[in-house]
């Protein structure tokens, strides 16, 4: 046997042993109950072995990933969320978001929904202030919700958080206090306002392993300052949002790609002593945005309830 058909032997055992090895995990998920379970879990075995074989995975860096694993574990608890930021970070989260929401019309835009989301924050009234003691300049934003056909949604359900001025949640600082987040639902005319602190760039954790990620790539941690809305109302869908501030820092560097066009909205600066559309006059500078928001209509329900 010639020196190049032996190689040509033994790489078809190569082939043929690795091939091997995938098929029976892929034929272990063929009796799964649901099928899809079953293809969910059968196309992450083949991807995930593809790479493991693309990039001729070693011993040493397998080690390393479950390391990396072990440790986003255990730096993760109810208040730190490190696997978010891992899917975050590597774009899984955006790519869901995109693969679940298709262009609709001109529904607007989603975008990641981040850790920071806390279930049961205050009510605030139509032009209530959701900072209580967040930090940060003064920022006024109104806006409607609408249907796809321009139909006032009334009632709808506004959540709204954000970081304060030290770049930092509610939730990362020591102590229980509630800040920088709120809701409210939207008037009969679907219209709503409410102040809240101007959003400024902040890092996303990054004294963890997803930090170590980031460094290792030469990227920052740096978001792009924006403010979270979540808009729910019956018969449409959920909307999870933000906006951006218009000709700020990162929008073309987002540490986890939630940045979109039609996202960046105009924050008006005023002066200290300036009226605002509430008649308050902030002893300090301000600032004011608009968001008109359209909802999808959910396909799922809209057959069986018109929304009004
Ligand atoms: C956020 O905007 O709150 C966020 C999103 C992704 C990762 C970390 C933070
Ligand atoms: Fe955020």
């Amino acid at each position: 046997m010639t020196e190049a058909a032996h190689e040509q032997d033994v790489a078809a055992e190569q082939y043929r042993r690795e091939q091997h090895v995938t098929d029976q995990v892929l034929a272990s998920f063929g009796g799964a109950a649901s099928a899809r379970f079953a293809e969910v879990m059968g196309a992450l075995v083949r991807h995930a072995h593809a790479f493991v074989r693309e990039v001729r995975l070693t011993e040493e860096e397998w080690q390393q990933g479950i390391e990396f694993l072990t440790r986003t574990g255990h730096v993760t608890t109810d208040r730190r969320q490190e696997f978010i930021l891992l899917s975050d970070v590597l774009g899984i989260s955006m790519l869901t978001v995109a693969v679940n929401h298709p262009p609709d019309g001109d529904a607007t835009e989603s975008t990641v929904f981040g850790p920071f989301f806390v279930a049961g924050s205050p009510r605030v009234e139509l032009g209530g202030d959701i900072a209580q003691g967040a930090a940060g300049q003064p920022c006024w934003i109104s806006g409607s919700v609408r249907d796809p056909d321009g139909k006032p949604v009334a009632g709808a359900k506004i959540e709204v958080w954000e970081a304060d001025d030290e770049g930092l949640y509610d939730v990362q600082h020591d102590g229980e206090r509630t800040a920088g987040r709120g809701h409210l639902f939207t008037a009969p005319d679907c219209g709503f306002r409410f102040w809240a602190v101007t959003p400024t760039p902040y890092p996303i954790p990054d004294d963890g392993p997803v930090g170590d990620l980031l460094t290792a790539a030469g990227r920052g941690p740096m978001r792009a300052a924006h403010l979270h809305f979540m808009v729910t109302a019956p018969g449409y869908r959920t909307l999870i949002t933000h906006i951006f501030v218009a000709g700020g820092e990162h929008l073309d560097s987002d540490a986890v790609f939630g940045v979109k066009p039609s996202l960046v909205k105009d924050f008006v600066e005023h002066a200290a002593g300036a009226e605002a559309p509430d008649g308050r006059v902030p002893e300090r500078d301000w600032s004011s945005a608009e968001f008109d928001i359209v909802l999808a209509r959910d396909k799922e329900t809209s057959d069986k309830e018109a929304p009004e």
